[in-house]
């Protein structure tokens, strides 16, 4: 299994023959190395309706006829945006061709905002557990800490961990380094900083408050084999 980073909370994940992604979030990424139009995926992961999450997706989904899995009133509206879409809700796991999916809770929003001055409620937000090739990779999606992240740990052989670290809309970084130890990952990657002013965060520090060899800095491109 390979793993990529590609900026935001933009994760690649390469297994089985399969390419999956999670929040592909593209068009107006500063911090992303991809262009929308250079995207292969067999499948996308959606942690919440927030627009720096779903981005690109319904874009990148009929042109590659990927299936788009997520929480079932997110799932709902995309499908109604013609996209193939496989709704889950949290505490679920479906077994699909491409690896297992497990939502967990995470503590945020998830809304469209409109043009008209409307919110168009998606549903609870989620983090993703994904496992195949007897790897288990956990992406937090927008989350503040939680408690029940030492279950999830204790519940889970989580190889890799992305975790938001920018503050203001999530965790920051010591928040972030606690829900490390909780994780027990064996790897940490920050993710959900220096897109935007407000999340402005240096990964470094966060990568230091750490035990030695877990947190590990990935720049948009940048790959974890497991
Ligand atoms: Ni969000
Ligand atoms: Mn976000």
């Amino acid at each position: 299994m390979k793993v990529t980073y590609h900026g935001h909370s933009v994760v690649k994940i390469e297994t089985n023959g399969k390419t999956i992604f999670i929040d592909p979030f593209i068009t107006g990424n500063g911090v992303t190395d991809l262009k929308v139009e250079d995207v292969k995926a067999d499948a996308i992961l959606l942690t919440h309706g927030h627009t720096d999450h779903v981005g690109d997706t319904v874009q990148i989904a009929k042109k590659n006829n990927a299936l788009v899995v997520a929480p079932f009133e997110l799932a709902t509206y995309l499908g109604w945006q013609g996209v193939n879409a496989h709704p889950m809700h949290i505490g679920g796991a479906h077994q699909f061709d491409f690896g297992k999916v497990k939502l967990t809770q995470a503590f945020h929003g998830s809304g469209y905002v409109t043009e008209d001055k409307q919110i168009i409620y998606t549903g609870m937000p989620a983090g993703i557990l994904f496992t195949a090739e007897g790897k288990t990779i956990y992406h937090a999606g927008d989350t503040g800490l939680f408690s029940d992240m030492k279950l999830i740990g204790e519940r889970n052989d989580i190889d890799v961990a992305f975790l938001p670290i920018g503050d203001n809309f999530t965790m920051g970084p010591e928040d972030a380094a606690l829900a490390a130890e909780w994780l027990r990952a064996k790897i940490v990657v920050p993710i959900h900083y220096n897109t935007f002013p407000a999340i402005a965060q240096d990964p470094q520090q966060f990568v230091a408050m750490l035990p030695d060899g877990v947190g590990r800095v990935l720049k948009p491109g940048e790959s974890i084999e497991l």
